[in-house]
């Protein structure tokens, strides 16, 4: 089974996750706010959704998730992530909710897949950073709308081979 797992504050995760879902072949979409994460375990290859809010902090559906994430094995797992922020709202804190989902599933042991350049953004600190590039796709919908569908299409394709 392969999923795009993803929660939604203000709607804009669930429309990127339409868009990836459309672009992909035979994976499921699933509202984490409604079916929780069990089904992670039924995949071999999933995508992860989750947009920043507090200050650097998970949406609140993900961060009731935390513990049963916690909880899974991901050896063996292909994984690739996006997340949502806003880059001018929060340059110090941007799109850290994507780092923090990616310091759970990979210390899980999970193969990550889908990094993307940080070129084209302008923040000073951001937890989804690592060695230099974006641990998965980072989209802003508050500042850089017009350049959604592009970063989506080009970050479907790099992975398509790959989940
Ligand atoms: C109160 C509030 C706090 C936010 N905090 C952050 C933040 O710390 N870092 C960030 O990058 N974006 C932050 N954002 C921006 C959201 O992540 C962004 O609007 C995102 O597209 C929301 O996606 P969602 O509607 O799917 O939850 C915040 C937005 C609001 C309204």
């Amino acid at each position: 089974m392969k999923a795009i797992f993803y929660a939604t504050s203000t709607g804009n995760t669930e429309e990127v996750a339409n868009k990836i879902l459309e672009r992909l072949d035979d994976f499921e979409l699933i509202d984490i706010s409604r079916d929780g994460i069990d089904k992670m375990k039924e995949c071999d290859s999933m995508i992860i959704g989750v947009s920043t809010w507090g200050e650097g902090d998970l949406q609140d559906d993900w961060e009731d998730c935390l513990g049963d994430l916690q909880a899974i094995d991901f050896s063996n797992k292909t994984v690739a992530l996006f997340g949502l922020g806003d880059q001018d709202g929060y340059p110090d804190e941007f799109s850290n909710a994507l780092g923090i989902i990616y310091e759970e599933v990979s210390s899980q042991g999970a193969n990550i897949v889908g990094q993307t350049s940080t070129e084209g953004y302008d923040y000073d600190e951001s937890k989804a950073e690592v060695n230099g590039e974006f641990v998965g796709l980072v989209i802003d919908e508050d500042n850089q709308s017009i350049l959604t569908d592009e970063r989506i299409n080009n970050w479907c394709i790099s992975i398509k081979e790959k989940l």
